[in-house]
């Protein structure tokens, strides 16, 4: 299946106010600026729906997605939880585009979807989503620097001014500076892992997906990349997907989903990193009420309304 037609089973909506456009480049992600139209009512950053991935086939065929219909709000900090295995990872790639799904079933509004071609996407990517890989993916042969501005050398440009100030600030944040002329081997883990963060959000991307970001840090460089990445979605609108098995790291989102075998199982708003904690036990359910609820009262409409939002189906909005 070609990126193209992959694209029917995802909606990558980005948003911005076209002052990020550069030279060049309107005309290229004209298609993009399009679906704005269509998803801007949704206040989605990303979205996919009855999103299937079946890795391998026959005997040997993993699902790692199924039906899976989520979207990221726009400006929020969305954690993504799950037991390992439960698809988080897969989930992600397709919703930044880096992977395409098996498959896609019925019920996707014709005028709701848009297929990117290769070119499209991969411009796409890399001017409106950051990515930070739980295995970092840094270029071997280029420096800390040289693969911090990659995302401009790839787009054929210098940062400007003011994005050479916010690299600054991310590697004064992050505490790379002396770091800077080290290749990747010459790195530790969470050095590496700086980096790849500094990278991520060096072009204030729209939407930025994070995979296990605070995985390899000890936990007081860990609240600082959870503080620039909830302060990113509040202050500067950007739109955060993060994976994480830390209930602590989870407490800073907004939202927090919760994956199992390939499925949305749960989606909560903000709790503390003790609610989230309870929460994983039971795989992201809340635990079962104790008291009895009344027999045969009534139930309200609101009530039921939200009930229903309650339960994975409201993941989609
Ligand atoms: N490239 C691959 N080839 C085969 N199976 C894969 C591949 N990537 C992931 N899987 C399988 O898909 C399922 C979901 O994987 P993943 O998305 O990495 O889960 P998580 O990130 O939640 O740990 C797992 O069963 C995993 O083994
Ligand atoms: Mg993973």
């Amino acid at each position: 299946m070609g990126r193209g037609r992959g694209g029917e089973g995802i909606i990558l909506a980005m948003y911005g106010d076209g002052s990020r456009e550069r030279r060049g480049g309107r005309g290229r992600i004209l298609s993009v600026e399009d679906m704005e139209i269509t998803t801007t009512d949704l206040g989605l950053a990303a979205r996919v729906q009855h999103l299937t991935k079946t890795y391998g086939s026959g005997e040997g065929a993993v699902r790692a997605l199924d039906d899976v219909s989520v979207g990221i709000r726009r400006g929020q900090f969305t954690a993504i939880m799950g037991a390992s295995g439960s698809g988080k990872s897969t989930l992600m790639h397709i919703m930044a585009g880096l992977d395409t799904p098996t498959g896609v079933r019925a019920g996707i509004g014709a005028t709701e979807i848009t297929g990117l071609g290769d070119l499209d996407l991969t411009i796409l990517r890399r001017r409106r989503v950051g990515f930070i890989f739980q295995a970092f993916n840094l270029v071997p042969t280029l420096d800390a620097l040289g693969n911090i501005l990659l995302p401009f050398e790839l787009d054929g440009r210098r940062p400007s001014a003011i994005e050479r100030a916010r690299i600054d600030s991310l590697v004064e944040i992050l505490g790379i500076g002396p770091r800077l002329r080290h290749r990747p081997h010459q790195l530790s883990g969470g050095q590496q892992q700086r980096v790849a963060i500094a990278r991520a959000l060096a072009t204030a991307p729209d939407l930025v997906f994070a995979d296990e970001p605070t995985g390899n840090l000890d936990s007081a460089s860990g609240r600082e990349v959870l503080q620039l990445l909830s302060t990113a979605s509040r202050e500067q609108g950007q739109s955060i997907a993060m994976v994480t098995h830390d209930a602590v790291a989870a407490s800073y989102a907004d939202r927090v989903l919760f994956l199992g075998d390939g499925r949305i199982v749960a989606d909560h708003p903000r709790r503390t990193a003790d609610e989230i904690a309870t929460l994983m036990l039971s795989g992201g359910a809340p635990a079962p009420a104790t008291a009895p609820a009344p027999a045969a009262a009534p139930v309200p409409a609101a009530a039921a309304v939200s009930a229903t939002a309650a339960q994975p189906s409201g993941a989609l909005a």
